[in-house]
């Protein structure tokens, strides 16, 4: 388990980016994103900052391009239905969404990629996808106590919590649904762009959900 005293201080960040960050992957874990810099609450891969995202070190306004979370938002809890015990333990999604705003510059965006509740539901309902699918993605991989979903989200919770985080220029960006190439968001991972059963029975089932911090 992570001890919080290790983590990265804010000093620590200006001393090493004097020029402040221009593009951060927030929970990059298992699948770092080449040409950003990756900050994860567990040590790992490729990890250059080791910091809670609830208590993000950096100053407000330092990361000047984007900050991208590929599924980390839905291990937060949802801030109405949970316990104000259970909001303190684990962070709530409005939460985390202040915090990130705070930090992006004016004019950077937030890339968001999580589980869509919806998709996943409707794909269940006609069978499109099994239902052991829906469980693994509603509870996540259990394999630590960081890899825990608390909420799964549905785009009209994005618009919502964006929005009341300041985010404005709102997108539902999901390549394979057909509004937007992938290339616009900037994805690398050859791992995750070679194999197409994934676009079909993952991909698909994912909100990709952008927001800009007002100029
Ligand atoms: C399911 S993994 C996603 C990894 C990677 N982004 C990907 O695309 O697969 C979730 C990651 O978020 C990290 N994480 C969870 N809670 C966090 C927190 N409060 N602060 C920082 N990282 C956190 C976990 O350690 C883990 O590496």
């Amino acid at each position: 388990m992570t001890n919080q005293k290790r983590f990265h201080s804010k000093q620590y960040v200006l001393r090493n980016y004097p020029d402040k960050i221009s593009k951060l992957d927030l929970g990059s874990g298992e699948y770092p994103e080449p040409g950003y810099t990756h900050l994860d609450i567990q040590t790992g891969k490729d990890v250059d900052i080791l910091a809670d995202i609830r208590w993000l070190p950096f100053p407000d306004n330092f990361i000047t391009q984007e900050i991208r979370a590929v599924h980390v938002m839905e291990h937060f809890c949802h801030p109405e239905f949970s316990s104000a015990a259970i909001q303190k333990q684990i962070g709530t999604t409005t939460s985390v969404l202040k915090e990130v705003y705070r930090v992006l510059s004016p004019g950077a965006r937030f890339v968001m990629v999580t589980p869509d509740f919806e998709k996943i539901s409707q794909s269940v309902a006609k069978n499109r996808i099994k239902l052991e699918q829906l469980q693994q993605w509603s509870v996540g991989g259990h394999r630590n106590i960081y890899d825990v979903h608390h909420w799964l989200w549905t785009k009209a919770d994005a618009i919502r919590w964006f929005t009341k985080a300041g985010f404005i220029n709102l997108e539902d960006a999901n390549p394979i649904r057909g509004w937007r190439k992938i290339r616009s968001l900037n994805w690398q991972d050859p791992s995750r762009m070679s194999n197409p059963s994934w676009h079909e029975t993952e991909w698909y089932h994912w909100l990709f959900f952008v927001g800009t911090k007002p100029n």
